[in-house]
């Protein structure tokens, strides 16, 4: 199993110090791949988690001011790299062709990327989840190589239920999931959205998935622990 960890824009380096001692003191058979903060990223290469950011720049290195390269994510051991997070479409307006050149940029240095699809509450409402689901993976994954394409981890997160404690059902999660796997045969995917200690025995009667990605939990170790136990279990 997966359990990647998207602890978001927080945490100052006064909280990060004890939380990554934390972190890597958690015995787990799950693979934890942890996606901090840029900033904390040059702190983390001693750590014995699996080293994520949270986003890319879409292009090379160069005069981007503000923007990290993937070139440079590198540099730091960066091994994995969420992109399309759907607080990125949503707040920075990343559109399915940004994210499918972020996925270039990432392939291009080796660098794992956790595609992030999601539906609005609306799309499910009018019975549109799955056509968004695959027109979101169709267009990140344009002009990959198939070698290219089965790199990529999925991470299906349902916008609704990021932080709002709402899931899906497993039978609505197993479905989606399907929907992904048709398109991707070989690949991981993950599911995301108020996935946390109370509700992992419920997610884990979803019998197709591969792994979590978890925001809220991911910043409480006590909590996280006994997510991956009750995982384990
Ligand atoms: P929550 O677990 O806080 O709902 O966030 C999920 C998420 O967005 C992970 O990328």
């Amino acid at each position: 199993m997966i359990v990647a960890l998207n602890n978001k824009c927080n945490l100052t380096k006064e909280e990060f110090i004890p939380y990554q001692k934390e972190l890597e003191e958690i015995k787990t058979s799950a693979k934890l791949i942890w996606c901090a903060s840029n900033i904390y990223l040059g702190m983390m290469n001693n750590s014995n988690l699996a080293i994520g950011a949270q986003n890319v720049n879409s292009k090379n290195s160069g005069a981007y001011t503000g923007e990290i390269s993937a070139e440079q994510l590198k540099s730091l051991n960066v091994k994995y790299c969420i992109v399309g997070h759907s607080e990125r479409r949503e707040y920075q307006h990343e559109s399915n062709e940004e994210i499918n050149n972020k996925i270039k940029q990432l392939l291009k240095e080796d660098i794992i990327p956790i595609l992030c699809v999601g539906e609005q509450k609306k799309d499910r409402d009018n019975h549109q989840e799955e056509q968004i689901i695959t027109t979101e993976v169709l267009e990140a994954i344009k002009d990959l190589s198939e070698e290219e394409k089965n790199k990529i981890i999925i991470a299906y997160e349902p916008i609704w239920a990021i932080g709002t404690g709402l899931i899906p059902t497993t039978e609505e999660i197993t479905k989606i999931i399907d929907v992904i796997k048709n398109l991707l045969p070989s690949n991981k995917v993950l599911y995301g959205g108020s996935a946390n200690e109370n509700n992992v025995e419920e997610l884990k009667k979803v019998s197709n998935i591969d792994g979590y990605l978890l925001g809220g939990i991911s910043l409480k170790p006590e909590k996280l622990k006994i997510f991956l136990k009750k995982l384990e279990k």
